[in-house]
């Protein structure tokens, strides 16, 4: 047996080991670069950074990134050249919405003795995109406390290979204060994922404030789990000022439990179905289609972007059937389960198209044989079967199966001695995995967090570092896919967000320089030992 643990054991540790490589460590990687093998030393007292447009939004990104390239501080020597990195954008809109260019072109040279540092972007948010991945190129050597480019010249020509690029997280299970989302949508900006898919409500909770049904959060887990008006506003506009679309769900028919406890009357009743958190609404209330209604149209001015996630998972036809009202009604109607579901998916339709938002759901309703508009996003999380079902009926689809973070085995059969090598899995997954006609309607994809045992005490070491593998799969060429390169760049990337207070660890044994064992931590108050205590102590244990 002891024999068995071991070869095990072996055979986990060798499987997958970082390939030394040459030249700059980027996460994702981008889609082409080149580099050299010169250096431009930088100091943070003679680095500015300068844009062609005026544009609130990216004159932020400069801000933050103007620290960020500097995590440890001033740097030595202070001589250096003068060096400033010239933002170069098309286009100063700022308005954020799904298929908005992403792409962008970084050049780093020396020309005669001064550094030539350049990002040219369509929009803002390739600038964003760009400035993320210069923030990169900055060595910092700890030894003569001093930052340098490396690898120079280097050119990068870079572009997202899939537009929706999404982290799904679930506020119905756990309450996640608001402070907490903004953490959650740096570390989406970055490793480059641009959608924040935020699953609002589910059967256990509603925690967001509505206007017209004040009293819709008594379905809050207490009065402080509630996200005011003003609390979801400031987070979807700083979702915008790091070019992070964010996408809510409000999911109906079924998870929604929590919509009963100020509106009682409204869900369906089965006694049977001992799992409330599934409990579905009723299709046969107009009061429950106004309720809907009025919750869609206050959330819809919040969250601005086009596209809006109703759900419409896990219904439990069951519950339909086995309540007699709602069963009197699908006679009435001579309505099948399903035809009660395409009723019930139709009215959702006309209030959505009524707000001009795109829909958004689950494809749980596609594969209950529902006919579902053209015009919609199914999100699959089943297969690639499903997925490939949805693409030849003309439906885009974002998949994320093979994505969900919760669970210890994400692919049937495969287990990992360690829980964060299931990493290994979500990147074998390409988003395409499976699909091979009409490709071009599979938009994306998204890893999901499910919150019920997850909240923010733990979330940054669910999440991280196992979701780079998914950001990358999401954003660089199909054919990088190779682990031990990917380990490589991984493991610094965890670091580097490690350093803007992402807590991601080490995927493999190594040095990770944290500016917080230098800094943050030698401020915390502790009654250090002095040596003479130490031998005493020592001694007692004698
Ligand atoms: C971004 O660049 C790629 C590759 O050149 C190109 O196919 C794509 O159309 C560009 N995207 C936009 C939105 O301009
Ligand atoms: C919640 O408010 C609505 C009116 O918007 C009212 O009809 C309903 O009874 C209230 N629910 C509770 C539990 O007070
Ligand atoms: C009820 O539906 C079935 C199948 O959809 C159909 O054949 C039948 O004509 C319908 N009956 C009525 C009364 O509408
Ligand atoms: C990936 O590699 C295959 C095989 O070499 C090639 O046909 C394909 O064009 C490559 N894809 C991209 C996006 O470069």
């Amino acid at each position: 047996m002891l024999y068995y643990t071991l070869v095990f054991l072996f055979i986990s540790l060798v499987s997958c080991q970082p390939t030394p490589i040459s030249g700059p460590l980027i996460t994702p990687l981008p889609q082409t670069y080149t580099f050299g093998s010169g250096v431009i030393r930088l100091n943070t007292g003679f680095f500015d950074i300068a844009a062609n447009i005026e544009s609130d939004l990216l004159n932020n990104a400069i801000l933050r990134y103007q620290k960020l390239f500097f995590p440890f501080g001033v740097g030595y020597p202070t001589n250096n050249p003068i060096a400033t990195l010239n933002i170069k954008v098309s286009s100063d809109s700022e308005i954020l919405q799904l298929y908005v260019s992403e792409n962008y072109t970084i050049s780093v040279e020396m020309v005669g003795q001064s550094p030539q540092l350049e990002i040219i972007a369509d929009t803002i948010f390739g600038a964003m995109r760009a400035l993320e991945t210069f923030s990169q190129l900055i060595s910092y050597d700890a030894q003569s406390q001093s930052y340098s480019i490396p690898f120079v010249p280097i050119y990068i020509d870079d572009f997202p290979r899939f537009p929706w690029r999404g982290l799904q997280i679930d506020t119905g299970r756990h309450f996640i204060p608001t402070s907490f989302l903004m953490h959650i949508i740096e570390s989406c900006a970055y490793s480059k994922l641009n959608t924040l898919h935020w699953h609002v409500s589910d059967g256990e909770s509603f925690p967001a404030e509505s206007k017209s049904l004040p009293n819709i959060t008594l379905g809050a887990f207490g009065p402080l789990a509630i996200y005011t008006i003003a609390d979801m506003e400031e987070i979807v506009a700083y979702g915008l000022s790091w070019g992070v679309r964010v996408l809510p769900e409000f999911d109906v028919p079924a998870h929604s439990f929590s919509w009963s406890t100020a509106f009682p009357g409204i869900m369906a009743n089965c006694p049977g179905d001992s799992d409330l958190d599934g409990w579905p609404l009723s299709p046969a209330l107009p009061e429950a289609y106004d309720l809907i209604s009025k919750i869609y149209t206050d959330m819809s001015e919040i969250f601005i972007d086009k596209y809006f996630h109703s759900g419409g998972d896990e219904l439990p036809y069951a519950c339909w059937d086995n309540d007699p009202v709602i069963a009197n009604w699908m006679t009435q109607n001579n309505f099948s389960t399903t035809q009660a579901e395409q009723y019930f998916e139709d009215q959702i339709t006309n209030i959505l198209d009524g707000l001009q938002k795109t829909k958004v759901i689950w494809h749980d309703p596609f594969a209950n044989g529902c006919e579902v508009r053209k015009d919609t996003v199914l999100q699959v999380w089943d297969n690639a079967q499903m997925a490939q079902q949805v693409v030849n009926a003309g439906i885009r689809a974002i998949v994320s199966y093979d994505w969900y973070l919760d669970m210890q085995i994400p692919v049937p059969g495969h287990t990992h001695y360690e829980y964060e090598d299931t990493w290994l899995d979500f990147y074998a997954a390409d988003p395409l995995m499976g699909v091979t006609t009409n490709t071009e309607l599979v938009i994306g994809g998204e890893s999901c967090m499910w919150g019920e045992q997850v909240d923010h005490r733990n979330f940054d070491v669910r999440v991280w570092p196992r979701t780079i593998a998914i950001a990358e799969r999401l954003w660089s060429n199909e054919n990088v896919t190779d682990t031990n390169k990917a380990l490589t760049r991984f493991d610094p990337f965890s670091c580097h967000i490690s350093n803007r207070g992402i807590n991601s660890g080490p995927l493999y044994p190594d040095y990770c320089l944290l500016t917080s064992d230098f800094s943050q931590y030698s401020h915390q108050p502790r009654f250090k030992l002095t040596k003479e205590q130490i031998k005493n102590i020592y001694n007692s244990q004698k």
